[in-house]
């Protein structure tokens, strides 16, 4: 069989200048926050990851050193990553970065932690995609903009996926 396909498009996460990184996700977040981990780890970052999923059927890729909540709370810490997030002692804020692979409430929730924190928050947008160059406008976000709007749309795919938490409008 012959796949046929394109990529990588778009940015990634950009952890230059932070000693401590904080990899958070859910859902099918999991995978790229997984991929991170083992990228970071062998590149000698301190990495502490903190996934959530609904129940303990569903975990998938967890390794020992995660923090693993469920919204069921039959294995790990019950309630969602938040309470997962809580457990971290952050010792510099401004020297940790904190990336976000989820659903739109859980990136959210995330952002809103991090902001109290004054810790910086990358997230990847998961909007559909059908073109992925740019061209088709299917998957645009809202960004705060200066203009008389207060927000302007980008491209999930050409200008994110991964964008500053404090620059999306929720
Ligand atoms: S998927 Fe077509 S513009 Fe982003």
């Amino acid at each position: 069989m012959e796949v046929d396909c394109l990529g990588p498009l778009g940015n990634g996460f950009d952890f230059e200048g932070f000693d401590n990184v904080i990899l958070t996700g859910g859902g099918t977040g999991v995978f790229p926050i997984n991929f991170a981990y083992e990228t970071l780890t062998a590149a000698g970052k301190n990495v502490t990851v903190c996934e959530g999923f609904r129940n303990a059927s569903q975990v998938i890729l967890n390794q020992p050193s995660y923090i693993l909540t469920t919204d069921s709370g039959d294995t790990g810490i019950k309630g969602t990553v938040i309470a997962g997030l809580d457990t971290i002692a952050i010792y510099d804020p401004s020297k940790t970065l904190i990336c976000c692979v989820g659903p739109i409430p859980m990136m959210k929730a995330v952002s809103a932690w991090a902001s109290e924190k004054n810790m910086k928050c990358l997230v990847s947008m998961e909007q559909r995609m059908a073109c992925g160059v740019g061209i088709c406008l299917c998957c645009t976000v809202k960004v705060k903009d200066e203009g008389p709007d207060g927000f302007k749309n980008v491209r999930c795919c050409k200008d994110g996926p991964v964008f500053d938490s404090r620059e999306v409008v929720w």
